[in-house]
């Protein structure tokens, strides 16, 4: 059988992206493959496409972006036992998601509820990782944090609102960084909303007399100087997206995680959704045609939100 996915043969703007009709990927072992529903974009995934992050001209062979999936399981690889044909699930893929069928590893999935829609389980699986990862490089793991003060800035962006609501959840008092736009969205997820840029370091100080403990970069827009004056050191300081900023400030920058602690906190953070204790990203759907139309609109944030592929 083939299906449609979208693929880049050389590095470049969004017209590299071209849709190409494919024999349906085979699983393998530990593996299945998803009739994929939804599949956000990322902003890495525009990145990876720029070739801003490669060394070569071109990648070795034909890359389908996307990492991010919800789908239902139609084909097992061997050693598969946990998930079976018909199953709903949402977690990270392998070999690209923008497509009509995508391969995942089981132990990167976790099982959607029926009553979350496919769109908004796509929209969490990296947020969600990262987010719980954050917290805990900042001593903000598990636990009541009571008393702790953190600034997250782009507090109202994928990363940053799940950021926001776990460490609200823990007893953090948290300042989070939005636009004029978002200030009222950022005071909805229980944290004292701040407009970023010029002047942050005296906003913050206004609503946080008792000081700041911790604070963490998800927007890599240049406030690292502003949160290590913030917290008086560059070790309560961590970026997710200012390489360059960490290396001169001697900041941590933090990617990657444990894939196991990943899809524990994905299932976590479902079951909170289900619930209705957290609050997940706006969702804007888009055609898996204007997948190149989705990740320049992200990367240049004419529309904000998660903007999500639905094939
Ligand atoms: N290292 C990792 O493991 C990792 C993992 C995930 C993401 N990332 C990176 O983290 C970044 C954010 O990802 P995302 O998915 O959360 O993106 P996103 O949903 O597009 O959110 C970005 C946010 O940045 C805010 N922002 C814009 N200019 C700002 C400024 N000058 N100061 C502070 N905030 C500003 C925006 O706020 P307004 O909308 O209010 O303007 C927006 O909400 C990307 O660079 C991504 O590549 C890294």
């Amino acid at each position: 059988m083939t299906s449609r996915a979208v693929q880049y043969r050389r590095f470049g703007g969004p017209e590299v992206l071209e849709i190409v009709e494919r024999e349906d990927p085979a699983p393998g072992e530990g593996q299945v493959r998803l009739a994929v529903r939804a599949a956000p974009v990322n902003p890495l995934d525009w990145k990876l496409r720029s070739g801003a992050m490669a060394s070569a001209d071109a990648p070795p062979e034909p890359r389908v972006p996307g990492f991010d999936v919800a789908g239902v399981v139609e084909a097992v690889g061997d050693g598969v036992v946990d998930l079976a044909v018909g199953d709903e699930v949402l977690g990270k893929s392998v070999g690209g998601a923008y497509a009509e069928k995508a391969l995942a590893p089981v132990r990167a999935l976790t099982r959607k509820p029926a009553e979350v829609a496919w769109e908004v389980a796509a929209a969490l699986p990296t947020g969600v990782a990262t987010a719980d990862r954050v917290l805990g490089l900042l001593g903000l793991g598990a636990g009541d944090h009571t008393g702790t003060t953190l600034v997250v800035d782009g507090a109202a962006g994928a990363v940053g609102m799940i950021t926001v609501q776990l460490a609200v959840a823990r007893g953090v008092t948290v300042i989070g960084t939005a636009s004029e736009a978002h200030q009222d969205d950022v005071r909805a997820l229980g944290a004292m909303p701040v407009v970023y840029g010029e002047g942050l370091a005296d906003r913050v100080r206004a609503v946080a007399p008792q000081g700041v403990d911790r604070a963490v970069d998800t927007a890599g827009q240049g406030s690292l100087r502003d949160l290590v004056a913030l917290t008086g050191a560059p070790e309560k300081v961590l970026t997710i997206a200012d390489y360059a900023g960490a290396q001169e400030l001697g900041v941590t920058f933090s990617s990657g995680g444990d894939p196991d602690a990943e899809t524990r906190a994905l299932a976590d953070a479902v079951a909170l959704l289900a619930d209705g204790r957290l609050r997940a990203p706006a969702v804007v759907t888009y055609p898996l045609e204007e997948a190149g139309k989705a990740q320049d609109d992200n990367q240049h944030r004419r529309v904000a939100g998660k903007l999500v592929l639905v094939p």
